[in-house]
């Protein structure tokens, strides 16, 4: 799936075709959904049963890098930072794309600790309140629980801070846990985008997910009807 790694500022492959910082536009302007852009001044902290969700910090490369650079992480992904130096570099892109309304960032936190062992993050897309989710968290964590609590903080951050309509995740393939935590959460697969992908070396398929907003608050018995 696009990930952090195919995000302009870690365009650290020679050659590649890459989006520019220009091809990137707000989530959702503000006019469109009248909605506050405070989560573009500063995120805010999200709990869940076992983890909490936050504003990336620069101090969180160290952890970022020894939890995400395993090779079982990045199986199915574009490569992650290589180094702290590059795990910085990107927190400071990724500050600078949530103050411009285009991409936001939460690094996972586990209940009880502070350091952040993963990340979930928002990208605008072209079509209309659109955005497509990416996550990894470390191995460690896998199959605790974890993924489906900051998945459900994000989908709902998504859907009522933001305003967004339409959730996207691409997963490739092969990624049974990338795919299965998908289809676990609510997600439907909407078909397969053929040789979509490039991972290491070779173009794959990448499986299509889905959640729109009215799926999501139904299956939650949340009110559709809008207020005014
Ligand atoms: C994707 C990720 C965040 C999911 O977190 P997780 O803790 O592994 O997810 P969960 O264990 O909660 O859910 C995965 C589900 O897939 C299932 N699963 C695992 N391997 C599978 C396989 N080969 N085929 C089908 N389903 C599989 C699991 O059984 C689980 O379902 P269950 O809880 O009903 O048993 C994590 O695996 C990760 O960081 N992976 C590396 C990065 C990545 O691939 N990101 C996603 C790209 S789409």
């Amino acid at each position: 799936m696009a990930t952090y790694l195919d995000m302009p500022s870690l365009d650290r492959g020679k050659g590649r075709t890459q989006p520019t910082l220009t091809d990137y536009t707000p989530l959702l302007p503000a006019e469109t959904t009248g909605r506050s852009t405070d989560w573009q001044t500063a995120l805010p902290v999200l709990h869940g049963l076992r983890a909490s969700m936050r504003e990336l910090r620069m101090s969180d490369a160290a952890s970022l890098l020894a939890a995400l650079s395993s090779e079982e992480v990045a199986r199915f992904i574009a490569p992650p930072p290589a180094t702290v130096a590059e795990f910085e570099r990107f927190i400071e892109w990724a500050d600078a794309e949530r103050v411009k309304g285009t991409y936001v960032c939460f690094a996972v936190v586990p209940s009880g600790s502070d350091t952040a062992v993963g990340i979930f993050q928002l990208r605008r897309l072209d079509a209309a309140e659109t955005a497509e989710w990416g996550f990894a968290i470390g191995p460690e964590f896998w199959g605790t629980g974890m993924f489906a609590d900051c998945a459900e903080l994000t989908v709902n951050f998504a859907f009522n801070a933001i305003g967004i309509n339409r959730l996207e995740a691409r997963a490739v393939t092969a990624n049974g846990r990338g795919n299965g935590a998908l289809r676990k959460v609510g997600a439907r697969k909407e078909g397969v985008l053929r040789q979509s992908f490039r991972c290491k070396g070779q173009l794959v398929d990448q499986n299509l997910w889905s959640i729109l907003r009215d799926d999501w608050r139904r299956a939650r018995n949340i009110s559709t009807t809008v207020v005014h």
